[in-house]
């Protein structure tokens, strides 16, 4: 394994994608300019956003400040935006994608991402999550990946974003966009911890020039409580907490490192990219300090082992309930029951 450092990075085509980003679902824009100020300074680079999280405008402002004030370079930074579901038209990437740089106060996004395979009717930018007359959620059930990848690829040829990529997109779906794209996807964003490693996924991703990156490497704690506050059901929302894990307390206390630290740790040592969420400066820090030690080869197969399969993931996993139950009548619908 190539030693890791601050400054370690995931490469495909032009793309650098520094190792650890900041998450940022659920950061409200009100808590966005301290979590972003403490990121920089903590040596973040790379931010992950997305249309959806409304967060957009916030990081923007502040990314402004940081530019104009000369303590961070443009080309320095990592910044990930995501087409919403609601986009998922070749036509309909340029007018959000522009939106999103709009936003940002950036000319370009480092990473473009397909938030996901599962489309949505477009019925304004304001309307995410678009409801028929019935409160049902208005999918576009003629959602077409290869047509919407054109769209995508469109926007490194006009500048508009360095790098493509994809989210929750299941292997036959890379595979289909690999054998007829023109520019492939430097980057696959999953949901990805200890408890769902996606071994041969992830190694198909490798082998076919795809770098990923792990998103919820906690396990998302904070989920219940977000889906709670807005009213979407959380019956059946299948809970886990890596970072309650005994192994992995047991293996932080023999580093003398927070199980937060291992978590991440344990991902990049095993070749993919993190973007822990955090607005608390304290917590922001932590997550970033994780070049300073190194798993043994035994500690490394401990937490190898960790790995439940499907019964490890949460977004959408066996069982799971609201949105990710009605989007399972979509034909794109990525995610194996
Ligand atoms: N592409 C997609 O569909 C998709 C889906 C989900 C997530 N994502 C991306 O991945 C990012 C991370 O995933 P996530 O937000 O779901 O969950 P996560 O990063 O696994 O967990 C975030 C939660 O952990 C807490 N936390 C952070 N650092 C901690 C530490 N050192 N010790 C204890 N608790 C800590 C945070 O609270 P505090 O803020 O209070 O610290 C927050 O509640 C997202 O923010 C988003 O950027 C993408």
């Amino acid at each position: 394994m190539t030693k890791l450092d601050s400054k370690s990075v995931l490469t495909s085509g032009v793309m650098k994608m520094p190792v650890v980003g900041l998450g940022t679902w659920q950061s409200t824009p009100e808590e966005i300019d301290t979590a972003l100020n403490a990121a920089i300074d903590a040596g973040y680079r790379h931010i992950d956003t997305a249309f959806v999280y409304q967060n957009e405008s916030a990081i923007g402002t502040t990314l402004k400040k940081l530019l104009d004030s000369g303590k961070i370079t443009r080309e320095e930074l990592f910044i990930v935006t995501k087409l919403p579901g609601t986009g998922n038209r070749r036509e309909d990437v340029e007018l959000f994608l522009k939106k999103s740089l709009e936003a940002l106060q950036l000319d370009y996004v480092d990473l473009y991402l397909v938030h996901s395979p599962v489309g949505m009717v477009n019925k304004g930018f304001d309307q995410l999550f678009p409801m028929g007359e019935k409160g049902e959620i208005l999918f576009d059930m003629n959602t077409d990946l290869l047509e919407l990848w054109k769209g995508m690829e469109a926007q490194v040829d006009a500048g508009r974003a360095k790098s493509i990529g994809i989210s929750n997109f299941n292997q036959n779906q890379v595979k289909r966009i690999l054998d007829s794209c023109r520019i492939p996807p430097a980057n696959l964003q999953v949901e990805l911890h200890i408890y769902l490693q996606q071994k041969e996924f992830v190694s198909f991703c490798k082998q076919n020039g795809v770098t990923v990156c792990a998103y919820s490497p906690f396990g998302s704690p904070g989920q219940k409580a977000f889906f709670e506050k807005r009213g979407i059901p959380t019956e059946g929302i299948r809970l886990l907490f890596p970072l309650e894990d005994p192994v992995v307390k047991e293996i932080a206390e023999k580093h003398n490192k927070q199980p937060s630290q291992v978590l991440l740790r344990y991902m990049i040592e095993y070749g993919v990219a993190v973007i822990p969420k955090s607005t608390n400066p304290d917590r922001i820090k932590q997550n970033f300090d994780v070049f300073d030690f190194e798993l043994t080869k035994e500690e490394f197969e401990k937490i190898s082992a960790l790995d439940r399969g499907e019964d490890g993931r949460m977004f959408g996993g066996r069982g799971s309930q609201g949105f990710f139950n009605l989007m399972e009548s979509h034909p794109e619908y990525p995610f194996p029951k």
